[in-house]
């Protein structure tokens, strides 16, 4: 048991509650879910700056206490399947549906151990040749007269990366789309969109007037399209490679263990939400890459460095292994430092099914808990000089970023399963960049702040191409 487990005092009903204990500070005010949704950046600084890392608020009805130090997020992480359940709006869990992660905590564990295997090692080497495939053919054509819409650009590519390796369709070809229910790569991406909205729906209605309403008849003409495709995928690919895509993997491992937790209404639904999962986080991420490293030209040349190191100087970067892309160490701390300073989304959102104690302060039962990076990224006792860019934080020597201090992909039992792809894809995208173009930025950025944080649409960078090393 570690230190902190035991220090974690879980209080069964009816129980004396310890002496000297406090609650959290600050008092809920109804005004905050809005205050939250509206900027949830200045909700966490301005709190944090009167109260600290850890304080009540009202955010989505009743108390939620909002966590950022190292030891009551772990306290949060560790509640999965003990003292916490998770805690998001009714609309969203109705959207997940009922062979999501975030339900049916019983099979939990069964669903993402079998899930697990799509998301590393020899899946990811499978993954690989596609995903350069898609970001060499893109990137070559991306505008360099014009200014650049960065963020429609870059989720033009993670659609076109993400879609065929997680729905197993092909996407460029419109003869991929006969026969199935929906029509083309458009009306796809667009029927996607609403599906997406519909989580974050404030109305549980269900009606063609609400986001919820048409986000759950998206989802159910989605289902029939993925239904569509994996009676076709049977029919075409014999044997099932379980290596080509996701989809693939889930048919095999039916075909081969009938008795396993893959019934094709979780293999349709589990295409959708890893697709929900990771657009759009994927999408945030390489935009705010590309917009924080513009900051820094040296730090373009440090990683061109690293590149030629690595990969040997003029070396297509189409040809970067696995093995390859995790020698890349300095690209990696670049990412990690975007990732902390500009998480996309707020982790763990979790109710407490039990009254909790940790260092002399109550977390009651019924009470919402969210593990907030905004919060725990600021951390000066985390991270030297929280508020400057600095990727060397990440690397050895310095060590910063540890478990319960740095949570972009959230933690304990229910951390991101897809972290590994993310950090693939997203080295793949920098490569390929750093090989083709410089850019400068147009200006300083302004973010949507819900339900994921990221660019608007309407920032613009300026590429340059870069003339080929001799
Ligand atoms: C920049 C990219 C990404 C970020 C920042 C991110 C972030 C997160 C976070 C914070 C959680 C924890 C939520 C919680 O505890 O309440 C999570 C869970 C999850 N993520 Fe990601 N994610 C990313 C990419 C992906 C990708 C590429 C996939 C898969 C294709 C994925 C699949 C999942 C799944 C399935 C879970 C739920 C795991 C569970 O409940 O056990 N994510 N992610």
């Amino acid at each position: 048991m570690d230190q902190l487990t035991s220090d974690v005092i879980v209080l069964e009903d009816g129980q004396a509650l310890p002496s000297d204990i406090t609650l959290p500070p600050r008092t809920p005010k109804w005004q905050d879910t809005l205050n939250y949704i509206a900027n949830p950046d200045r909700f966490c600084r301005v709190n944090r700056a009167q109260y600290g890392s850890i304080f009540q608020t009202g955010v989505f009805g009743g108390t939620t206490v909002f966590v950022g130090s190292s030891r009551a997020i772990q306290m949060v992480f560790n509640g999965d399947s003990n003292y916490t359940e998770i805690g998001l709006p009714s609309t969203t869990m109705t959207m997940f549906g009922e062979y999501s992660l975030f339900q049916r905590p019983d099979l939990h564990r069964q669903r993402k151990s079998a899930l697990s295997p799509a998301f590393t090692g020899q899946m990811l080497e499978g993954y690989l040749p596609h995903i350069q495939r898609v970001i060499g053919q893109q990137l070559p054509t991306w505008d360099i007269v014009a200014p650049l819409r960065l963020v429609p650009t870059v989720e033009r590519v993670c659609f076109d990366v993400l879609a065929p390796l997680l729905l197993g369709i092909q996407l460029d070809d419109p003869a991929a789309f006969v026969g199935l229910p929906v029509s083309s790569k458009m009306a796809l991406k667009q029927l996607y969109k609403t599906f997406f909205d519909g989580f974050y729906g404030l109305l549980k209605w269900q009606s063609p007037l609400t986001a919820f309403g048409r986000g759950l008849r998206a989802r159910a003409r989605l289902i029939d399209f993925m239904q569509a495709v994996v009676k076709r995928r049977r029919a075409v690919q014999v044997p099932l490679e379980p290596t080509t895509d996701f989809l693939s993997m889930m048919l095999a491992s039916q075909q081969s263990e009938p008795e396993s937790v893959f019934s094709d209404a979780l293999i349709e639904n589990q295409c959708l939400l890893q697709l929900w999962a990771s657009h759009y986080e994927m999408m945030g991420l390489v935009s705010s890459w590309i917009y924080q490293l513009g900051h820094y030209p040296a730090l373009l040349q440090r990683l061109r460095a690293e590149q030629a190191t690595v990969l040997g100087e003029g070396s297509d970067p189409g040809t970067a292994s696995l093995a390859q892309l995790k020698q890349m160490v300095f690209l990696e701390a670049t990412i990690k430092e975007t990732l902390r300073i500009l998480p996309p989304s707020s982790t763990a959102t979790r109710r407490l099914l039990k009254s909790v104690v940790l260092d002399g302060v109550l977390y009651k039962k019924d009470w919402g808990l969210v593990a907030e990076p905004r919060l725990a990224h600021a951390s000066a006792d985390s991270f030297a000089q929280p508020e400057r860019f600095d990727p060397e934080r990440f690397l050895s020597e310095r060590g910063e970023g540890r478990l319960y201090e740095f949570i972009p992909f959230g933690g304990g039992v229910h951390a991101c399963l897809g972290a590994q792809l993310a950090m693939l894809m997203m080295k793949v995208f920098a490569v390929h960049l750093l090989q083709q173009f410089d850019w400068k930025l147009l200006g300083e950025a302004t973010f949507v702040q819900f339900p994921l944080k990221r660019i608007r649409d309407h920032y613009q960078i300026q590429l340059v191409r870069r003339l080929p090393t001799a």
